[in-house]
């Protein structure tokens, strides 16, 4: 099986199990027209996304590494009431972006996108009493992973559920010759993972339309 057949498979599956849902189909585009890297989860991860956050009755979730704010209305379709989603961005021009994609979702209320680098608005959301959040999603850039996981745990609630994002990158996790920041930082937070004392988790491979990638999913004893 090749990368085409993962896409065609995705495409069945997303056809017989999603919704249309011209809202996200909009949201893509104007990530395309905005110049934005095609990045964003697949539809079905997505989809995924909002299971979980209904799975686990989230009602505060944080996600670091917004881009144009697929994952983020994904997340924020599952909040139960009075929910709220804080989402940290590098980028002002993919916050604003995603700002303008989330009104289009009706979500203003309930999302509110933080611009700056994680490392510096982390610290800011603790001061504020942001959280304890019950679902955290690490998608931000890979190097920053083992620090993002030190503040997920930090800013979390006994029960909550941790996703790290790309922590198989086509493989890359295991080629000896990949060396480079986002590979060694995944490489670096699966083994913090594994070695948290409060943590137990798990991670999954995945195929599908954005090749071959995966996510650790952990929860916080
Ligand atoms: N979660 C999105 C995809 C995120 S792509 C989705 O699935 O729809 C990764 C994003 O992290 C990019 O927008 C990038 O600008 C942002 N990013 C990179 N470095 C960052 C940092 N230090 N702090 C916060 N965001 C960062
Ligand atoms: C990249 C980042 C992501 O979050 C993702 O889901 C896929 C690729 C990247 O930086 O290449
Ligand atoms: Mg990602």
């Amino acid at each position: 099986m090749e990368r085409q057949d993962w896409a065609a498979v995705d495409d069945h599956l997303a056809r017989a199990l999603l919704p249309a849902d011209g809202v996200l189909e909009q949201v893509l585009e104007e990530n395309r027209a905005a110049g934005l890297p095609p990045i964003d989860v697949s539809p079905l991860q997505g989809a995924f996304l909002t299971l979980l956050a209904r799975i686990t009755g989230a009602r505060r979730v944080l996600e670091i590494g917004t881009l144009g704010g697929y994952s983020t209305i994904h997340l924020a379709r599952g909040l139960g009431d009075g929910g709220r989603l804080v989402s940290l961005e590098f980028e002002p021009r993919h916050a604003e972006v995603a700002r303008r994609n989330v009104e289009r979702a009706g979500l203003t209320g309930v999302v509110d996108v933080r611009v700056g680098a994680a490392l510096d608005t982390l610290p800011v959301l603790e001061r504020e009493g942001a959280g304890p959040f019950d679902l955290v999603f690490i998608d931000a850039d890979k190097g920053g992973y083992p620090q993002y996981l030190q503040w997920a745990v930090r800013l979390s609630r006994p029960g909550a559920v941790l996703v790290g994002d790309n922590v198989v990158r086509r493989g890359r996790l295991v080629d000896p010759a990949a060396d480079d920041p986002g590979v060694r930082g995944v490489r670096t937070f699966l083994e913090a993972v594994g070695a948290h004392p409060r943590l137990t988790a798990t991670a999954l491979q995945t195929v599908g339309a954005k090749g071959w990638d995966g996510f650790a999913i952990a929860l916080v004893d």
